[in-house]
């Protein structure tokens, strides 16, 4: 993996929260989403690739009970530091492609706002693939080929270059062998005026 992208989380870690978690309402709405969309059982086995500080591992155990622990695999230290270090996680500090080769069987996997640092697709799906148990579920979710963030030209520019189209990604899941469907998932950020 990129040595870039390896420090500037290893940098941020510490704010990451600050600056991603927006609100508790939208952890809730997005957590809910996991949960559907997953069909999530109390007796899965869950992998969140790509973890972060855990933000949605974390609601997942506050809206469930499950009964085994959440595997929180994350190429930063520094952003599984802030996981809780107790028996509803079991961190694993690898980059996503090494973790994703070896031999292991799970249900349950999502792939957060992480595709974008991937450049070996391929891959990491196909080994996700053949870890994955018959009628396993894999959850990638990442944001819009294009967005209307006030950010500066250049900015947004950036954005579009490097972040993947859902319909390739789509299409590289078909060839590989899942089932695959695609779902846009909108949230209407409510203003208060004192
Ligand atoms: C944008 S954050 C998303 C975190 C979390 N999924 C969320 O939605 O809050 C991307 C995360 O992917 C991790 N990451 C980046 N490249 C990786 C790789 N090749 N293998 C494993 N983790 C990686 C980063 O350290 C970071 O924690």
């Amino acid at each position: 993996m990129s040595e870039f992208i390896h420090n500037h989380y290893q940098q941020i870690a510490g704010i990451f929260e600050d600056l991603w978690f927006y609100s508790e309402d939208f952890v809730q709405f997005i957590t809910n989403k996991i949960i559907e969309h997953l069909s999530l059982k109390n007796t899965d086995i869950l992998i969140d690739l790509g973890c972060g500080t855990g933000i949605y591992a974390k609601e997942i155990n506050n809206q469930m009970q499950l009964h085994n622990p959440i595997i929180c695999v994350d190429s930063s230290n520094k952003m599984l530091e802030q996981i809780p270090n107790n028996i509803k996680y079991k961190c694993i500090e690898m980059d996503a492609i090494e973790f994703s080769a070896l031999s292991g069987t799970y249900n349950k996997i999502i792939i957060k706002e992480l595709i974008h640092h991937i450049n070996e697709l391929e891959l990491l799906l196909g080994n996700l693939f053949q870890s994955l148990t018959n009628g396993g579920i894999l959850l990638l979710i990442l944001l819009p080929p294009t967005i209307d963030y006030p950010l500066f030209s250049t900015a947004l520019r950036k954005y579009e270059e490097f972040q993947p189209n859902y319909n390739n990604l789509a299409s590289l899941l078909a060839k590989i062998g899942f089932h695959v469907a695609v779902d846009f998932v909108e949230y209407h950020e409510r203003n208060s005026q004192v």
